[in-house]
């Protein structure tokens, strides 16, 4: 499934935001959408709008997948530090890529970030960093077998593999069924995918489903275990009623993902 061979081959792109991603060779597709921004992808999709939702919580545990170059885990430090927000943070975000990581100490990021240099370094050398604040762990190796393992309970996910056409296994039912046995009951989803297949999986995991749209951005999917009044609600029976073949990705038919892009 993977090509470990491949992996190291990466380039650096320049976003429409100027902030800078690279481009996986491996998976033949960038960390970020090049169009929305790495940095305003991240707080736009991601941040603000999980941070809107839990604002009432004074410790949040987020599970970041993957890690990739880090811009949910440090857009999140981020935006806490800017708006002074008291919240403690415990952020778990698996990644398989322990070379790229070990790269991050010396990656070019948006001035933004210049505050919080010393996590970058922390997190770039010893995959792990503590203040009274924020922790923050790297999990190094395969998603789908250290996800299970994860021993706390979740508020916040952010689901931001690369796609489900280039990297199904981290889309599938049984994946989100793994991200619901550690998620609280309360938990929340973020991800870029508005595609029906990846809302189905969620859905046929006891998540309710809305559309987030934010400014300059192209619309994105919130999954919530508890229903939501502040986001438009999308009402998945009725979905499937108008799109009977749509499917949700399964561990086993996970070759042929090519309904992928239809929308519900
Ligand atoms: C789209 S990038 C993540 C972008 C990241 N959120 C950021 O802000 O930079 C996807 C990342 O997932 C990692 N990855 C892909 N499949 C994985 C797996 N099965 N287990 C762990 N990491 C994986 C890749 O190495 C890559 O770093």
């Amino acid at each position: 499934m993977y090509n470990e061979e491949l992996r190291s081959q990466k380039e650096i792109i320049i976003c429409e935001d100027g902030t800078k991603t690279l481009y996986s060779k491996e998976f033949d597709e960038p960390y970020h959408s090049t169009k929305d921004g790495a940095l305003h992808e991240s707080l736009e999709k991601h941040v603000k709008p999980a941070l809107m939702l839990k604002k009432n919580s004074s410790k949040l545990t987020i599970l970041d997948i993957c890690f990739g170059l880090g811009y949910n885990t440090f857009s999140t430090i981020y935006y806490i530090k800017k708006h002074s927000l008291k919240t403690k943070v415990h952020i778990i975000s698996p990644e398989f890529d322990r070379e790229l990581i070990s790269s991050l100490a010396n990656f070019d990021y948006p001035k933004e970030f210049d505050s919080i240099k010393h996590i970058i370094q922390s997190l770039s050398k010893e995959f792990f960093y503590e203040d009274e604040q924020f922790k923050v762990e790297i999990v190094l190796g395969d998603a789908r077998e250290t996800i299970p393992k994860i021993e706390q309970k979740i508020d916040i996910i952010y689901q931001d593999a690369f796609s489900p056409q280039h990297n199904p296994l981290l889309w599938t039912k049984e994946h989100f069924k793994t991200l619901r046995d550690i998620a609280k009951n309360d938990a929340i989803l973020t991800t870029y995918s508005i595609a029906a297949a990846i809302r189905l999986g969620l859905y046929e995991n006891d998540f309710f489903i809305y559309l987030y749209s934010a400014e300059l951005m192209r619309n994105s999917t919130i999954a919530s275990l508890e229903k939501l009044d502040s986001l438009e609600y999308i009402d998945m029976e009725l979905k499937k009623i108008r799109n009977p073949s749509a499917r949700s990705l399964r561990d086993c038919n996970i070759i042929s993902p090519e309904n992928l892009v239809v929308v519900l």
